[in-house]
């Protein structure tokens, strides 16, 4: 069982198996997916009639095997890809109908660590932790103080003018981490934040991820990190784009 050690800036973490405190969390889904398929162009589908509910609160982490839809269905949360049938709801936002001017008062509510999103190297740590107040229309001072808590709640205040490249892989996706949480999301979406990290790097990211989780946000993670799953609160395993199976605290449901 993996439980997450104090990090750097927050001594309150919990065991991720922990049962929920139910009255601690709110149990309406604040994700939801019904019957959602996906299909990109040539044909290809990478999700099909998947139905989930994500509730307030959850740490849930996606499981399987290269291809089975991990990505794809993060990217649907966060409106970087539309539903191609189904319903999916994201914070009461109904994301067949998501459009240029109510997408960003969604963005506000997620915290986005994807692959895809590097840091920027012409740039130093603090403006890229800044960016995604920047683009909201922050005043830069404000952004600039609320970007130096976010780096000292990863344990990088040091690094905020150095840039990018400077850093270690674990301490950039940290720098990613920051940036993902500046804003104060009610929800993460991490696509496989620790790959290509060493084992202790990767423990950090993930304690981090958890302490985040312990502190109310609501996190979904996908991985291909097994030491990760052990002892986590829900995973969701995918293969073709569908539900297999989904576990959680210790028991396992066929889907
Ligand atoms: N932009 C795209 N255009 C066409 N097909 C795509 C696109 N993105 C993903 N796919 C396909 O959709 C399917 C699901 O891909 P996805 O990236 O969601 O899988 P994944 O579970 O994240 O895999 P990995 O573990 O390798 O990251 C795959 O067959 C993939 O080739
Ligand atoms: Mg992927």
């Amino acid at each position: 069982m993996i439980c997450s050690l104090s990090s750097p800036a927050n001594s309150s973490t919990r065991c991720w198996a922990e049962p929920y405190r139910i009255s601690e969390r709110r149990l309406m889904a604040i994700i939801s997916f019904s019957h959602v398929s996906k299909k990109y162009a040539g044909d290809i589908t990478a999700l099909s009639e998947l139905s989930l509910d994500i509730r307030e609160g959850e740490l849930i982490f996606l499981a399987g095997a290269s291809g089975a839809g991990k990505s794809t269905l993060l990217k649907l949360i966060a409106g970087i890809e539309r539903p191609s049938g189904g319903m999916l709801q994201v914070s009461g936002q109904d994301m067949r109908k998501v459009n240029r001017t109510t997408l960003p008062f969604l963005r506000r509510k997620l915290g986005l660590i994807l692959q895809q999103h590097r840091l920027l190297n012409d740039r130093n740590v603090l403006a890229n932790v800044m960016m995604p107040l920047i683009v909201t229309g922050a005043d830069s001072r404000e952004a600039a103080q609320r970007a130096q808590v976010a780096l000292e709640r990863v344990g990088l205040a040091d690094k905020a003018s150095a840039l990018p490249m400077m850093l270690s892989g674990g301490e950039q996706q940290r720098v990613s981490i920051a940036r993902a949480i500046v804003h104060k999301p009610r929800i993460i979406l991490a696509d496989e934040p620790t790959a290509n990290l060493d084992r202790d790097s990767g423990k950090l990211v993930t304690d981090m991820l958890a302490a985040f989780n312990a502190a109310g946000v609501t996190c979904v993670i996908s991985t291909h990190d097994e030491r990760l799953l052990q002892g986590a609160d829900r995973v969701v395993h995918l293969s073709h784009g569908r539900v297999m199976a989904m576990q959680s605290a210790g028991s396992e449901v066929g889907a």
